[in-house]
């Protein structure tokens, strides 16, 4: 920054002097069909000559100047400047971009911190609104299905635009096999306490909370053993089926009257009486 100031200090030293050197320098050369363009008597720089007095903008934009360095130049955004410091010779950004949601945002350059490397962003904690001019799926989830998360900012999360954070960044695995890549089988991030499964996920990961009921039909020799949990507890979590679901009324209608309870011959689903030897307790589990 001083360095900045003291480079400035000096370029203004020999601003008049170097400014009628360089016109009529320029004056002769290419300038002189600019300024018949504009018709004005005054000569006219080019987006090449800046650079022989500010060098931190022109290096910005060579290295990362995106759109701001192909589809404008220096010119396009400062105005009126050299021969003089002129008013308005920094741009507001609705010169150019207006017409979207995003372009209504206060304070621009609080995240695209440097106009000449627009797309390096500084992305603050606790944004939200923002994030939402253009992604407005994530926050209807976020809202519409209440949880911690829907307490955190946006960048709370993706503090650097376009990155996806690991769960184990903030959290533990249920069980120590889990990786990383397991915990999108059953949460999605922007709705955690929603969990939803498809039909081919590994009983094990049921396992990590449910050890009695994974341990028995791990062990019961009867054909629900070879089930996943989630053929039977389907697509969500605590979705629990009826046994007719799947078998519909398996044995004569004067048996079933007398003893409507499945549980009564055949014991605990995932714990098979397969032989349905009636338990005069009728235990459930
Ligand atoms: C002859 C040297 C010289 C040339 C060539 C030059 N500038 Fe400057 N520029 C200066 C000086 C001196 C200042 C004033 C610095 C200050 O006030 O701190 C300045 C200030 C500026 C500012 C800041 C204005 C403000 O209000 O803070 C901008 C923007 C700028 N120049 C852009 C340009 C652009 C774009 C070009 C090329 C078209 C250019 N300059 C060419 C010397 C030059
Ligand atoms: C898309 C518009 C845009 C383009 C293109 C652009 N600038 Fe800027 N420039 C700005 C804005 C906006 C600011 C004010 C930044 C701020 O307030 O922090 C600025 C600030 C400056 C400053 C003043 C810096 C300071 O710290 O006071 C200079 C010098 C400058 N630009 C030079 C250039 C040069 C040279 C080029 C071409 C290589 C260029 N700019 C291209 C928008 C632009
Ligand atoms: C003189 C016109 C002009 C001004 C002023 C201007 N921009 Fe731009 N900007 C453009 C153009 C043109 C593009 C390319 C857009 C396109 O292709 O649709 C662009 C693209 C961008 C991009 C995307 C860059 C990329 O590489 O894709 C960002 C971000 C951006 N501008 C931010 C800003 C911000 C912030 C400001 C104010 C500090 C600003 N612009 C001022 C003309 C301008
Ligand atoms: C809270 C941070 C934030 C603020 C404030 C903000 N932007 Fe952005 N802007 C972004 C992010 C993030 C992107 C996406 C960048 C990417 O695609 O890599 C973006 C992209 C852009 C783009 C390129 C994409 C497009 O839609 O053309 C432009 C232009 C732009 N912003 C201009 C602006 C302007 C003008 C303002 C002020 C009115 C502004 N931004 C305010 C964060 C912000
Ligand atoms: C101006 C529009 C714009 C703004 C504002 C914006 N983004 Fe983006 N974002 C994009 C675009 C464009 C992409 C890349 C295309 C895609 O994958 O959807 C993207 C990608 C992402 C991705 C990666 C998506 C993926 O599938 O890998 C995340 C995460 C993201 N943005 C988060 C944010 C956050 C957080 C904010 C607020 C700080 C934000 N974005 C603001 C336009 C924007
Ligand atoms: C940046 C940190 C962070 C990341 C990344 C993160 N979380 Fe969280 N999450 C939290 C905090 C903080 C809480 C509240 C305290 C707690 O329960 O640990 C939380 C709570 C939760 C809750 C309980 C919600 C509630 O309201 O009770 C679930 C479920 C959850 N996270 C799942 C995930 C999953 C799955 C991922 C990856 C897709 C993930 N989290 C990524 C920070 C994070
Ligand atoms: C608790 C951390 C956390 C928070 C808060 C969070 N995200 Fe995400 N986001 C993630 C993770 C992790 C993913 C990867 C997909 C997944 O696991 O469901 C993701 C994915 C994304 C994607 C890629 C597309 C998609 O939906 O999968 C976008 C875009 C995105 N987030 C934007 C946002 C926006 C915008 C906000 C704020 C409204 C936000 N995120 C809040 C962690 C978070
Ligand atoms: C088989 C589905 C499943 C998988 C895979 C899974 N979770 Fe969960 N997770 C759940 C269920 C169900 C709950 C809710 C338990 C409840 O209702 O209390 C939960 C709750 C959580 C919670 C809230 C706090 C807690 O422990 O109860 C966090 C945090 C969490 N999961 C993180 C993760 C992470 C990180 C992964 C990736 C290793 C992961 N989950 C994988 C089903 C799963
Ligand atoms: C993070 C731990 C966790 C994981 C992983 C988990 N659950 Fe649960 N589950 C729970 C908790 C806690 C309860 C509530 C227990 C209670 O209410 O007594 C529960 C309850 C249930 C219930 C009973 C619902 C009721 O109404 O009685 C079923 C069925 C169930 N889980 C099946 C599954 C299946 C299938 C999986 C694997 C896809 C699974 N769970 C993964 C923690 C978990
Ligand atoms: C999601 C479907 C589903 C549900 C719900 C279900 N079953 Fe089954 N059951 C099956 C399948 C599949 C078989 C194996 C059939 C075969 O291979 O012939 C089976 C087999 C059986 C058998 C024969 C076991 C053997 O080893 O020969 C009995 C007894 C049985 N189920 C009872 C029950 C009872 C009681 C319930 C409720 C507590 C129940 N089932 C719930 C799908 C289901
Ligand atoms: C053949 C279908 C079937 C399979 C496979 C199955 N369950 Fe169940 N589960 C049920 C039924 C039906 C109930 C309802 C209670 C009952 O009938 O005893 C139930 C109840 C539960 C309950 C509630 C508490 C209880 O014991 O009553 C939990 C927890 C549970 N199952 C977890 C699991 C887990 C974990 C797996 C995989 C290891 C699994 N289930 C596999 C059918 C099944
Ligand atoms: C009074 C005792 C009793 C009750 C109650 C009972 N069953 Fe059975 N079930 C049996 C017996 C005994 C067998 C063995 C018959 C055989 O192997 O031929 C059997 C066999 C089965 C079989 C295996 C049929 C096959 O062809 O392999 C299924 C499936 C079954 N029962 C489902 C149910 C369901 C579902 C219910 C509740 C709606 C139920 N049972 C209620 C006694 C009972």
């Amino acid at each position: 920054m001083k360095k900045g100031k003291v480079v400035k200090f000096a370029a203004l030293m020999f601003f008049v002097l170097v400014s009628f050197c360089f016109l009529s320098v320029t004056e002769g050369l290419a300038g002189k069909k600019k300024e018949k363009e504009q018709g004005g008597g005054t000569a006219v720089l080019t987006d090449k000559d800046c650079a022989k007095c500010h060098v931190q903008e022109p290096a910005d934009v060579a290295k990362a100047g995106g759109a701001h360095k192909t589809k404008v130049g220096c010119i396009d955004c400062h105005e009126g400047h050299p021969p003089r410091v002129m008013e308005g010779v920094i741009p507001q950004c609705s010169k150019c971009h207006i017409g979207e949601k995003h372009f209504e945002l206060e304070g621009c350059l609080k995240c695209h911190s440097n106009p000449h490397t627009p797309l390096q962003l500084k992305l603050a904690k606790g944004i939200k609104g923002p994030c939402l001019t253009c992604h407005e799926s994530q926050g209807v989830d976020l809202d519409t299905h209440k949880s911690f998360h829907s307490t955190l900012g946006c960048t709370d999360c993706h503090n650097v635009h376009g990155e996806i954070p690991e769960c184990f960044k903030c959290h533990k695995p249920h069980a120590p096999s889990q990786t990383v890549g397991d915990c999108g089988l059953c949460h999605d991030a922007h709705m955690p306490l929603m969990v939803a499964y498809n039909n081919e996920i590994p009983s094990k990961h049921c396992g990590a909370c449910h050890e009695e009921e994974f341990n028995q039909l791990a062990s019961s020799p009867a054909k629900h053993h070879e089930l996943g949990c989630a053929e039977c507890h389907k697509d969500k979590h605590k979705m629990v089926p009826e046994c007719q679901d799947c078998h519909g009324l398996p044995h004569p209608e004067t048996i079933m009257k007398k003893f409507p309870d499945c549980h009564t011959c055949h014991n605990s689903p995932h714990d098979l009486n397969r032989w349905g030897t009636a338990q005069a307790s009728g235990k459930k589990k």
